[in-house]
């Protein structure tokens, strides 16, 4: 760092403008957003106090924390692996190298199935929720800090992101209500649900050299690569669901924005009619339900 901008980069206004500008002239797409974040996630202040800040100076320790934090995020590592966690659904969940890191676009999926779990959680007082790949935890989790007495099972076939989600669910004060089990696709899981949801790896194994170096190279491979045709994962889950659903449940599992007519017809192949598409924010097809017959 030039000694001129060690000098004025002491307060937190100066360090936002300092790693904005670093990330603009790295051509980052969102300079001035991974700043702020940064900025107040590594100093544990909100977006209104760094508005309101009047520029009180920072001790060298906190100015050497952000810009250590800079200099990762111009290796592209992504601005919530370096902070370590993100907001999913109201949920502050941990990171780890072996969990993807949720995006909004899986909220979607969460929304899209909270009006069923909700309606079970009513007429029947529960809802056994089965998220297959759980990884952080993230959709199984969200579901059941909605939903008080819905219960949960989060298979992976990563131990260690295992690990994370249960860590996830005792911050969150799901534990009672999660378990986990070490399973590739239904291998191993025992019992019978009333929703199996999921958010597979869905990436075509060739994409995956293309894809931006925040996603290529910070989140897990087997959370990305879906195989030659991007839709192993749908098929393993449509092949496997029927015996682990009860009658008149539900599978539901995010996709490719591309992806809808192949997964509509794996599954409807395997004997579950789909009953929804959902799009996300962006308004690309996101989600597909498909139910059990009653
Ligand atoms: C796209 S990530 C989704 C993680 C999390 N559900 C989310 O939405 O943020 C897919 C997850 O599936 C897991 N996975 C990959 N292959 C699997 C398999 N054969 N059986 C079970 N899980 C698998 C990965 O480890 C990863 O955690």
């Amino acid at each position: 760092m030039p000694d001129a901008a060690a000098a004025t980069a002491a307060t937190k206004k100066a360090l936002v403008a300092e790693l904005s500008c670093q990330f603009e002239a790295a051509g980052l797409p969102q300079p001035n957003d991974d700043a702020r974040t940064l900025v107040c996630g590594l100093l544990n202040i909100s977006l209104t106090d760094l508005v309101l800040d009047r520029g009180e100076p920072l001790n060298p320790a906190q100015t050497e924390r952000v810009r250590s934090a800079a200099a990762r995020r111009l290796r592209r590592e992504p601005v919530h692996r370096i902070l370590g966690s993100r907001s999913f659904f109201g949920l502050d969940l941990e990171l780890s190298p072996e969990t993807l890191e949720p995006r909004p676009d899986t909220e979607t999926l969460v929304s899209a199935v909270l009006p069923f779990v909700r309606a079970l959680a009513v007429e029947r007082g529960r809802c056994r929720v089965l998220d297959i790949g759980t990884g952080s935890g993230a959709v199984c989790l969200a579901l059941l800090a909605e939903v008080g007495s819905a219960t949960g099972t989060g298979t992976d076939i990563s131990r260690e992101a295992l690990g994370t989600a249960r860590d996830n669910a005792r911050r969150a004060g799901l534990s009672e209500r999660f378990d986990t089990c070490e399973a590739a696709w239904f291998a191993g899981v025992e019992g019978v649900f009333d929703l199996i949801v999921s958010n597979p790896p869905y990436i075509p194994s060739g994409d995956i050299a293309g894809l931006e170096p925040e996603v290529r190279d910070f989140d897990p491979v087997i959370a990305l690569d879906g195989g030659a045709d991007g839709l192993d994962a749908y098929r393993a889950i449509a092949v496997g669901a029927d015996v682990h659903l009860a009658p008149g449940g539900r599978v539901a599992v995010e996709t490719g924005f591309s992806q809808h007519a192949a997964v509509t017809g794996i599954f409807e192949a395997n004997r579950f009619p789909c009953i929804d598409g959902v799009k996300d924010l962006a308004g690309n097809d996101r989600v597909l339900i498909f139910a059990k017959p009653g």
